[in-house]
Order: structure tokens, then sequence, then C-alpha cells
């Protein structure tokens, strides 16, 4: 059976580099994946006085990401950072602490930025964010992903067969790294 994927991407732009991106991993995911694209534009700021009766979306954020076997969060570069709106996202997701949504899911982490160090400070500090919320990321391959213009095309086609492998790679591995936990609800 397919393993769930969740992608989160970390702008909202629609001609994101990173909306593209995302498109391009799924084009070249192996078989035995199928993915779900987790909305995070819609949400409200994170307060907590809104716990008690959580707005609908994020509702179902949260029931949404409980019934994913695994993450992918493909983000840009804000900043040195990740963008607020992905953080708020993953801040929704992780509460209440006791039900954090994200707990326990096998984890990517790749992103792209036109930048000269491909947004690797917005990956570091992601896994920052992600591993004491038990998040079991991927810790190789790593993928910072220079965008260069036309490296991309917003359906996800790569323009070149260098970058093509380096995604079929990472996907062919973070598969294998999915394998090795116990799909959500099999408990
Ligand atoms: C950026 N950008 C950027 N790039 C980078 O490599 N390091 C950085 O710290 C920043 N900081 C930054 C802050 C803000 C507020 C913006 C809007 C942009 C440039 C960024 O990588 C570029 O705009 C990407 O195209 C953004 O990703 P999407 O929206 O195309 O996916």
């Amino acid at each position: 059976m397919d393993r769930t994927v969740g992608i989160f991407v970390g702008s909202l732009r629609a001609e994101s580099i990173n909306l593209a991106l995302a498109r391009a991993l799924v084009r070249h995911a192996p078989e035995g994946l199928s993915f779900e694209w987790i909305p995070i534009g819609d949400l409200p700021h994170y307060n907590a006085d809104l716990e008690v009766d959580p707005p609908a979306t994020v509702k179902a954020l949260r029931k949404t990401v409980r019934a994913l076997d695994a993450l992918l969060v493909v983000t840009p570069e804000y900043n040195r950072s990740i963008p607020g709106v992905l953080k708020n996202a993953i801040d929704w997701a992780s509460r209440p602490f006791a039900e954090n949504s994200l707990a326990r899911k096998p984890g990517g982490v790749i992103g792209s930025s036109p930048g000269p160090i491909g947004g690797a400070a917005a990956q570091q500090h992601l896994r920052n964010i992600l591993t004491p919320l038990q998040v079991y990321l991927m810790g190789q391959p790593e993928a910072y992903i220079h965008f260069t213009p036309g490296a991309i095309d917003a359906d996800g086609n790569v323009a070149t067969e260098a970058l093509q492998a380096i995604l079929v790679r990472y996907m062919e591995r973070y598969a294998e790294w999915i394998r090795r936990f116990e799909r959500a609800g099999a408990d």
C-alpha cells in the first residue's frame, strides 16, 4: 500500500520556485508514494486562546496531518530562516502539545533559493524546529537547490539531467527512509 506524504510548501506565491521544486519532486518520486498538498495560507495567526475551539482550518490541518505517513517540507529562505507562514502552520500542527500531530512521522526537508547557499540556513532552522517535535528527519541526502532561471518550470519540469538526478536520488532515499517506519494508524 502507498505511503501518503504531506507536502508543506513554505511559500504562498503562485510562481514560487519552491512550489515548482515540490512539483518536480512529486514527478520524480518512485512508485509507492502518494502525495497530499497541505494548505497553510488560510490558517489564522497562532493564538493559544483559540485552542479551546480552534477554527475549522486548524482542525482540518491537524486531522489531515495526523493521518499522513510522512512529511515533506519544501521551504524558501526568508532572512536566514523559514517563512513565518510555515512556522505558523507548524505551531498549529504541534499543539496541544500532548496531541502534536507531527510527532513520529518520517520527515524530509528540502528547498531552493536563487541565493548562493540555496536556502541552507532556512533548512538548518527547520531541522532545529522539527527535531524536538519528534519528526524523524532524514539526515542524508541534503539538498540545497541553488535556483537559476528556468531550472524548473511551473509544472515541475526540470531543465537539466544533473538536477533531475539530484531530485530522483533525493526521492528514492526519502522513500527508503519512510519505509523504515510504520504506516500512520498501523498500530
Ligand atoms: C528572501 N530571499 C532570501 N534568499 C536567501 O537565499 N536567503 C535569505 O535570507 C532570503 N531572505 C529573503 C527574505 C524575504 C522577506 C524574501 C521575500 C525573500 C529571496 C528568496 O530566496 C526568493 O525570493 C525566493 O524566490 C523565495 O521563494 P519562493 O517564494 O520563490 O518559493
